[in-house]
């Protein structure tokens, strides 16, 4: 039994295409920050993904630059932990392009995200952004990461990441077994998707999930944003005219009080029946209020902690090189085993 396919690692991973939100903060990153105390963790600037849309160089680096500076400001250990930029280790592209030959077009023709991201011109989109998925296999595999703490919208990809585990495991078990690997060779990754807040929606309208690029930036909170900026888009969320529930099932068909409770649970780290507990019966204005507070008081932190790391480029950059390094010791001998399996000749 090969010991890295059954010990605990975490892997994820956050695309620099700017504009970090509550949603990336709350579906991910402050859990990534939760996983390190117990477990290896691996967290990636997934530089490559970003690209399957055009970036503009100088962002491109800008952005990369603000992720990193975000995980270490939201908590995470650079020291302890791998803190890395996924174009360092080519590991990654290299698995993504056996994967490319793994995965199914019909896997890759349900996937939702591509859909919705290529939109009704869809002859236009980069054939990278078509293959993206199998680029995130390779992200997860390249470490044997067996854990993936993600928000709500990665999960499709996560089920094709375990597809093309399970189909490259049998494809090869002959050589897999020849290999003296008592186990399958890539274990099938766990999604850790959990939490009051895997979903959170637009300020603007609760039927959207807050996202990057949505074109209104009253529609999320940035966690550059300072307190005013937080404040007033809070004030400013979509509200129903009903007075809050004191029951979780009585969010239920009123998704922009769910959507603020979600996140006030979320940021005081207790759950949604606890909140309605406290706001029962009380106005939105009541809770926004008390939002407002409770997000400043979480959020300004960070962002002060961002534009103090950003300030200095150079220690940014080494955080990443170290971490490459790193990551590189992990995965060079799991590619090395993946080229033998296939059969591919290496010296
Ligand atoms: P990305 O960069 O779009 O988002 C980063 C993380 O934030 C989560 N997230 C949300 N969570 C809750 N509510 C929202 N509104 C919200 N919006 C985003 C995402 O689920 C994600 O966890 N494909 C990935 C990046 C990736 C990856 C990987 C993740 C590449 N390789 C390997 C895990 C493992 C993405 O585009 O995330």
């Amino acid at each position: 039994m090969q010991e890295t396919s059954k010990k605990i690692r975490v892997f994820s991973g956050v695309q620099p295409t700017g504009n970090l939100h509550l949603g990336n903060y709350l579906g991910a990153i402050k859990r990534f920050v939760a996983l390190q105390d117990e477990h290896e963790c691996l967290y990636c600037v997934v530089d490559l993904h970003a690209i399957t849309v055009f970036q503009d160089p100088d962002e491109l680096t800008h952005n990369t630059r603000e992720v990193t500076a975000a995980f270490i400001a939201a908590g995470i250990d650079p020291t302890r932990q791998i803190i890395f930029n996924q174009s360092q280790v080519s590991g990654h592209a290299e698995l993504a392009w056996i994967f490319n030959c793994v995965a199914r077009l019909g896997w890759l023709n349900r996937m939702t995200q591509f859909k919705e991201k290529a939109g009704k011109d869809r002859e236009k989109a980069s054939a990278g952004l078509y293959v993206y998925p199998n680029l995130m296999a390779a992200d997860i595999l390249l470490y044997h990461a067996t854990h993936v703490p993600v928000g709500e919208d990665q999960k499709q990809h996560l089920e094709l990441a375990r597809d093309i585990a399970q189909k490259f495991n049998n494809d090869f078990a002959k050589t897999i077994a020849r290999a003296d690997y008592a186990d399958d060779f890539f274990p099938l990754p766990e999604p850790l998707i959990a939490g009051p807040a895997t979903r959170v929606m637009s300020f603007r309208d609760g039927a959207k999930k807050m996202s990057k690029s949505d074109p209104s930036d009253l529609s999320r909170i940035n966690l550059t944003d300072d307190q005013d900026a937080i404040a007033k888009k809070i004030r400013k969320a979509k509200t129903d005219p009903e007075p809050l529930p004191s029951e979780v099932e009585g969010l239920e068909a009123r998704p922009e009080a769910d959507n603020l409770i979600g996140i006030y649970a979320a940021l005081a780290g207790t759950d949604k029946a606890s909140v309605l507990g406290d706001y029962g019966g009380a106005t939105f204005s009541t809770l926004k209020e008390a939002l407002a507070e409770l997000a400043t008081a979480k959020l300004t932190p960070i962002g002060d902690e961002m534009r103090r790391l950003m300030a200095d480029p150079e220690e940014i950059d080494r955080i990443l090189a170290d971490g490459a390094g790193r990551a590189h010791t992990i995965a060079d001998p799991i590619l090395a085993k993946t080229k033998d399996i296939i059969g591919f000749i290496r010296s």
